[in-house]
């Protein structure tokens, strides 16, 4: 009989596509993680699908029916609360988040950035690496904290920029590395 790993509880944040989302799916059991709670603040993110597709629970939260940013993160915790999960995992999920929810969660929150940061915090990373005429884009695994995209950085995965790349070329170069990061990045986290 194989001995029964311990595998670390884990909510996973999301509203878009949750390509991310898939690749931690996919690669769970490497990980030794149980993924509890899929949350999404958007209706339609795809990731909800993959999520129910795994047979893994789900949750939309849907942060315009909350009049404040403080109001839709209370939300959130309180369903995170209920998991007291060792990890909370932010794989494309889109909102900014309050100084609440970082204190109830510190030193558990994970984000995965499209950019070499310090470079390129915030949105529209891939034309502004272009436009700076960068020789590598690449993507960041790092520590959630109240300054936006300055966490302690855990992991970096870098490709170069070829000049015909454009903003979607780009993307879905730095999005293939992600996959293969993100994963890698937790293990690591977990393994401390
Ligand atoms: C990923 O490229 C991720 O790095 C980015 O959104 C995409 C989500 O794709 N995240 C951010 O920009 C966070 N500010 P996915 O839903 O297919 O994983």
């Amino acid at each position: 009989m194989m001995a029964h790993k311990l595998l670390s509880d884990v909510v996973v944040l999301i509203s878009g596509s949750g390509s991310n989302l898939q690749s931690i799916i996919d690669n769970a059991d490497n990980i030794g993680i149980k993924i509890q709670s899929v949350v999404s603040n958007k209706a339609d993110a795809f990731g909800l699908e993959r999520a129910k597709k795994a047979g893994i629970a789900t949750q939309f939260i849907d942060h315009t029916q909350f009049a404040t940013r403080e109001a839709f993160d209370q939300a959130l915790i309180q369903h995170i609360n209920t998991l007291n999960p060792k990890l909370v995992i932010l794989a494309g999920f889109m909102r900014i988040l309050s100084a609440d929810f970082i204190n109830a969660f510190a030193g558990k929150i994970l984000n995965i950035h499209p950019a070499l940061l310090p470079k390129f915090k915030g949105l529209n990373t891939h034309q502004r690496a272009i436009d700076a005429h960068e020789e590598f884009a690449g993507a960041t695994v790092h520590f959630v904290t109240n300054e936006l995209d300055s966490g302690a950085i855990i992991l970096q995965k870098s490709v170069a920029i070829e000049s015909n790349d454009t903003a979607k070329s780009l993307a879905a170069k730095v999005l293939e590395q992600e996959h293969i990061l993100y994963p890698i990045a937790i293990k690591k986290v977990l393994q401390k």
